[in-house]
């Protein structure tokens, strides 16, 4: 069977996306899958790639074979072409190593339904949900599952800016979390203390969305869960993210070796159960299925379980939590890998 691997993207989380294809595409086992590698630029061209090496050293950039996968069934596999030759690669499943917009989002998924090609993962639906802050919200609200306090703000909003900061200032209080409701990682994520630096960070965060949250700050530690699983899915144990700057930023999160992953940290009781619990519950509700990741605060007043955002395509770097809570329950990468193939079939 053939597996192509899809990796980079139009997303912020490009640079990631490549790192995590490399650990997936060294950990499928080749005795039972060819693996064809499929690269997606920033500007959003799609290119046959030949080597880990070559996504490694980035030259994959400069692959002179364009890579087609149409909507169009009858295709059967993903078209090369190079000058005027056109091949055709047959593929059974799909694995989308693509993480944040056009990649985690529901979009890339949404062209494999329609290409009626397998893939690893979510579908369209817990995609698309999961990507969406705001949509996020309003599924855990519905749960009950404890969560920041929030107030939505659309763009058009941001044209009676004071309407937005008085809403802002009656229901939280400073400081305060700006979020574009529907973009990867922590890019146009900012933290205001004031009424000026939230004016400052609205304007901000409205470049990269229509639709923002602000959101109360949870001051506690950042404790992860990776979900597992098809109509059953299981809960890891838990991890814990130290992070080296003032919050997890994307700075900090990738290019600061001092971002420190704990698997099974010292929790007070019951903590790992109510994660757990909540991990799957929030899996199953916005219709998981494959994996995720789900991330959490343990708030420090309080000791409260906290939910902060679930994604559906985690980060398989070498500093990764996905992998490494499964490492710890003894299912290794190339096992996990296998498991994820194999739910796709199913
Ligand atoms: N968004 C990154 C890749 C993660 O969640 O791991
Ligand atoms: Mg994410």
């Amino acid at each position: 069977r053939t597996v192509a691997v899809l990796f980079g993207g139009q997303s912020s989380e490009h640079e990631v996306s490549c790192v995590s294809a490399t650990t997936i595409i060294s950990n499928i086992n080749k005795e039972h899958y060819d693996i064809i590698m499929v690269g997606i630029t920033r500007e959003g061209k799609w290119l046959k790639v030949n080597s880990i090496e070559d996504i490694t050293s980035g030259v994959w950039r400069n692959s002179k074979i364009t890579a087609i996968l149409s909507p169009d069934t009858s295709q059967g596999g993903i078209l090369f072409i190079e000058g005027n030759k056109v091949t055709v690669a047959k593929v059974d499943i799909v694995f989308p190593a693509l993480h944040g917009l056009y990649g985690e989002d529901g979009t890339v998924q949404g062209l494999l339904e329609l290409a009626k090609i397998p893939y690893v993962g979510c579908g369209v639906l817990a995609s698309s949900i999961s990507m969406d802050k705001l949509y996020t919200k309003i599924i855990v609200d519905a749960l009950n599952i404890r969560q920041a306090k929030y107030v939505p703000v659309l763009k058009n909003e941001i044209n009676h800016m004071d309407d937005v900061v008085k809403k802002v200032e009656e229901t939280l209080t400073y400081p305060v979390f700006i979020k574009p409701s529907n973009a990867g990682s922590s890019q146009g994520v900012s933290k205001a203390h004031n009424r000026d630096e939230l004016i400052t960070g609205l304007k901000n965060a409205i470049i990269h969305d229509r639709k923002i949250l602000v959101e109360e700050t949870i001051i506690g530690r950042e404790i992860e869960c990776a979900v597992l699983g098809g109509s059953d899915p299981k809960a890891s144990g838990i991890g814990e993210i130290v992070a080296a700057a003032d919050f997890y930023d994307y700075d900090a999160k990738y290019n600061n070796a001092e971002s420190k992953t704990i698997i099974s940290p010292e929790v007070p009781e019951g903590v790992e159960n109510k994660v757990r619990e909540s991990a799957m519950r929030i899996f199953r509700a916005v219709d998981g299925y494959g994996l995720s990741r789900v991330d959490f605060f343990l708030e420090k007043d309080t000791n409260e379980v906290v939910f902060n955002e679930i994604n559906t395509l985690p980060g398989f770097t070498s500093i990764s939590m996905y992998p490494m809570l499964w490492e710890a329950k003894g299912i290794g990468k190339p096992q996990l890998i296998e498991k994820l193939l194999q739910l796709a079939f199913a």
